[in-house]
């Protein structure tokens, strides 16, 4: 009997261990930045395998940038960049109330940030509570199936120009 119920306790803790595993392994490929190169107040990243409605948080200058490919139904947007055929959404991940940091919510397509309770859309725009502003878009530059961020190409500066990066 003992040994049916040390049987049925290992197999019980593998399967744990197993599901620990697969939550564990899928957060960390939502944490994992895409690939990319930091040089001299440039961080290059390659968007060639983001996955539509997942956020990859990269780093620039110190600051978490967020990278956000849009899936063929998300609302499409000014202030999107255009790769290739695809629409991303790029910001600074800072809230634009007092500073922390939003987390994403896919299943809502929203930044939440938990500090004050703000809310952006998937495009950066401030849509409930605190913040003032829409999440910052930092200048860039596409070349190819990267962006360059820290460097202002023409998609940019159209940007600036129309006011849409604030
Ligand atoms: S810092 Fe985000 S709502 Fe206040």
């Amino acid at each position: 009997m003992s040994s049916r119920r040390d049987f049925m306790g290992v197999a019980l803790g593998g399967f744990t261990a197993v599901g620990g595993l697969a939550a564990l392994y899928a957060m960390k490929r939502s944490w994992d930045p895409l690939p990319s190169v930091k040089a001299a107040g440039f961080t290059t990243v390659d968007v060639s395998a983001a996955e539509p409605n997942v956020l990859n948080v990269e780093k620039w200058r110190g600051k978490p940038i967020f990278v956000l490919k849009k899936t063929a139904d998300m609302k499409a947007d000014d202030r999107d960049i255009i790769v290739g055929s695809d629409r991303f959404h790029v910001s600074i991940g800072l809230c634009t109330h007092l500073g922390c940091i939003p987390a994403y919510v896919a299943d809502e397509f929203k930044f939440k940030c938990a500090c004050h309770g703000g809310e952006f859309d998937a495009s950066g725009h401030e849509i409930f509570g605190p913040p003032p502003s829409p999440l910052e878009v930092p200048p860039f530059k596409v070349d190819g199936t990267k962006i360059v961020l820290g460097e202002a190409g023409p998609d940019y500066e159209k940007m600036l120009a129309a006011g849409l990066t604030v």
